[in-house]
């Protein structure tokens, strides 16, 4: 009781006092995490992003800016319905994870850019865009924020296509490391607001596109099932994707092995059955247009 009063107060406190984890250390954990970014999580998405892309319905020669490109996911899509007429800008602020998405696309159509993309939409000319993507990324900054400066760059009629986890997405990770946390409070540096960013329902989407000025054409959401063995697999998978990228520093490095045995412990606890430890990837997804 204590220790949980305690970790609401330091989480307060942190928030208050605005010690975010910063974007740099988001930017070194997505280049430690390229390399095996696509086998533990683009094999999950890749779907569910190649589907918003397919009802983006793009012309063959559209400018069209894919955000926070990470190794290249959307970008590839884009790429099949785009034909050496239109172009294809891709940012990403992490120098590794847009290597990967080079090693897969070279084409001169292709233009690749590290950076941070609140910043690289802020250097793009008005109306110079006939689509912009941004895929499992927009908690990376204020969506509200982002959506303004993504409507600045599109043309008129150009369209915008958003997918990113719900905020209840893989629900028993998050439960688990607030009681990580919550065992020990003492050693907590650092607050992540992603969670906060994220949508809770497409209506949340759709709601955001509206405040934005944007006009919602279709969101939708949808969920993908899957098990682990036992706790150890399921912090495997979680330190080899995006879901540790920040997460995993909020803690004082000299407590690392403490905090993983905890997970392993409380996640097996908590959520082990017969099947073993079953999590749920729930996402939402939407387009809207710039009137
Ligand atoms: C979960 S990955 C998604 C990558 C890709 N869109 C996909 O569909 O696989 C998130 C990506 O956002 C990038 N990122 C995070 N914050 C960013 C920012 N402020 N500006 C640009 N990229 C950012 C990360 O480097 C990472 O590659």
């Amino acid at each position: 009781m204590i220790s949980k009063l305690y970790f609401y107060t330091k989480i307060f406190y942190l928030l208050i006092s605005r010690r975010l984890i910063p974007m740099e250390t988001i930017k070194e954990d997505y280049n430690s995490l390229a390399s095996t970014y696509d086998e533990y999580f683009s094999n999950i998405t890749r779907p569910h992003s190649q589907e918003l892309v397919r009802r983006l319905n793009i012309n063959s020669s559209a400018t069209v800016l894919d955000l926070a490109c990470g190794t290249g996911t959307i970008t590839a899509e884009l790429r099949k319905y785009i034909c050496p007429k239109g172009k294809i800008i891709a940012v990403d602020s992490s120098e590794q994870m847009i290597n990967k998405a080079k090693d897969k696309i070279n084409e001169k159509n292709v233009e690749f850019i590290c950076g941070g993309m609140l910043g690289i939409l802020d250097e793009c000319q008005e109306n110079s865009f006939d689509c912009v993507t941004c895929g499992w990324a927009i908690g990376y900054a204020s969506p509200l924020e982002l959506l303004k400066k993504i409507k600045r760059v599109l043309k008129q009629n150009g369209k915008i296509g958003i997918i990113e986890n719900r905020k209840d997405t893989l629900s028993p990770l998050r439960e688990t490391g607030i009681k990580v946390m919550q065992r020990y409070p003492q050693h907590i540096l650092y607050v992540m607001d992603l969670t906060l960013h994220l949508p809770r329902d497409e209506r949340h989407l759709e709601r955001l596109y509206k405040k934005a000025g944007l006009k919602s054409l279709e969101v939708w959401e949808g969920e993908a099932k899957f098990s682990f063995k036992d706790g150890r697999e399921v912090l495997n998978w979680v330190l080899h994707t995006g879901a540790s990228a920040g997460f995993d520093r909020m803690m004082d490095p000299k407590v690392k092995n403490k905090c993983d045995n905890a997970f392993i412990e409380i996640i097996e606890r908590d959520y082990k059955t017969k099947e073993g430890i079953n999590i749920s990837h729930k996402y939402v997804a939407g387009i809207a247009e710039r009137i």
